[in-house]
């Protein structure tokens, strides 16, 4: 088994079959289902809400790891933890508070993680980074798929694999957009150990699948 998570994003998914899409990509050995929540407002796209989680919730086991592109998020953080995730994860940018949210989530009963978009420094997970099951680095502007991955991110990949390393916890340490079979070597150099990854895996039929997701593990499992 490969200590590399691969977290397909169905946002790349044919939302007309969502379900199938999703069997899909677990049969094909996916290890988490990444789920991308875009307001409109706080990111220019527009996705999808509780109940859709709740709907694909009966799909498949794996664990859902819910990415909330949404502002203000407090409001919504109990309907997501109801509806079936297992993680989520918010923008400090998403409200004022980013202390009493990731305790929100926990007190949810799920798991918390920070995202950082491309410019916003790591100094902004510091003072919280002991509270966290997961750290997700955006390696594109959050809003859509298919964007091209921004290298300048890997030092901040590897500069976060150190504060976890240093902190002695278990942080997962995620890294989200661009990522493919041509990018994902440096991204697990850096330390990453969960990959998102939308239009790498959903491309093609769904028989290839097990295919796209093999190329991401950088040692073939
Ligand atoms: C972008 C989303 C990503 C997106 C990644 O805002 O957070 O999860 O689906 O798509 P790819 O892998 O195509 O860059
Ligand atoms: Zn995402």
């Amino acid at each position: 088994m490969s200590s590399i998570l691969i977290a397909p994003s169905i946002l790349s998914a044919d939302f007309a079959a969502l379900g199938e899409e999703i069997r899909a990509v677990a049969a094909a050995g996916a290890d988490w289902i990444h789920i991308d929540v875009m307001d409109g407002h706080f990111v220019p796209n527009l996705t999808l809400g509780p109940p859709i989680v709740r709907a694909i919730r009966k799909t498949t086991d794996l664990p859902f790891d819910v990415h909330l592109m949404v502002s203000p998020v407090d409001p919504l953080i109990e309907d997501f933890a109801a509806a079936g995730a297992n993680v989520l994860t918010v923008h400090p940018e998403s409200g004022p508070h980013l202390h009493r949210t990731i305790q929100s989530i926990k007190a949810a009963g799920v798991k918390a993680g920070v995202a950082l978009n491309p410019a916003s420094p790591v100094t902004l997970l510091e003072p919280v980074l002991d509270e966290l099951d997961l750290v997700l680095i955006m390696s594109v502007n959050p809003g859509f798929g298919g964007q091209k991955f921004i290298q300048s991110q890997l030092r901040k990949i590897e500069q976060v694999r150190k504060l976890i390393d240093a902190s002695g916890r278990d942080i997962r340490l995620e890294v989200d957009g661009g990522v493919n079979a041509q990018t994902a070597p440096s991204v697990i150099a850096a330390g990453a150990d969960v990959l998102v990854a939308g239009s790498a895996v959903f491309k093609g039929d769904p028989d290839g699948y097990a295919q796209n997701i093999k190329a991401l593990r950088q040692d073939g499992t």
